[in-house]
């Protein structure tokens, strides 16, 4: 099976749509933003189905969704920085596509965070003086599931004809 999906993978905030968006354009490919089609599955947005149904409900709504992009080809999604954390989306992406992890540490999400932690659930009842500590535990939780990805990229400054030309190759093989 040719080998067509990209999956960016990575915390919240660490630029995941952007880079996925780019390089869907790099590579001439189709781009899906994960959360975006959950959003448009389910009828409300990721901070609606969090308080109406509860995080249960959203991961299970976000581990059909993963499964029903399996037959797309040529194409880049980025996912929720919960997807790979979760029942066995980690073991999925690897088995049908190449997975592309964007780390960085938590003193660079935390300043990226700081500015939109209003519209995500997981951080929004986060004090901000409390914020840089909750990154660093979660990441340290979720970082076990993140490394498992086939590329590991430094997500600050990316570099996405670097990152064209290694998905190229990978892709080859
Ligand atoms: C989540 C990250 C969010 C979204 C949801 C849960 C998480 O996506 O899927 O709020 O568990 O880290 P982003 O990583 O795009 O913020």
């Amino acid at each position: 099976m040719p080998l067509s999906i990209v999956y960016i993978i990575g915390f919240m905030g660490s630029g995941k749509s952007t880079a996925g968006r780019k390089l869907a354009t790099s590579l001439g490919w189709s781009f899906i933003d994960l959360d975006r089609r959950i959003e448009e599955k389910a009828g409300k947005t990721i901070p609606q189905i969090f308080s109406d149904n509860g995080e249960e409900h959203f991961r299970k709504i976000e581990s059909e969704t993963l499964r029903e992009l399996v037959s797309e080809l040529n194409t880049v999604v980025s996912t929720g920085g919960g997807t790979p954390c979760h029942g066995v989306n980690m073991d999925f992406m690897l088995g049908t596509g190449l997975t592309i992890y964007l780390k960085m540490t938590p003193i660079q999400l935390t300043s990226r965070l700081l500015e939109s932690s209003g519209e995500r659930p997981l951080i929004k009842n986060i004090p901000d003086n409390k914020l840089e500590d909750f990154i660093e535990d979660k990441l340290a939780v979720r970082e076990k599931w993140y490394l498992r990805a086939k590329i590991i990229v430094n997500g600050m400054n990316l570099d996405i004809s670097n990152l064209d030309s290694q998905i190229r190759l990978a892709i080859a093989k």
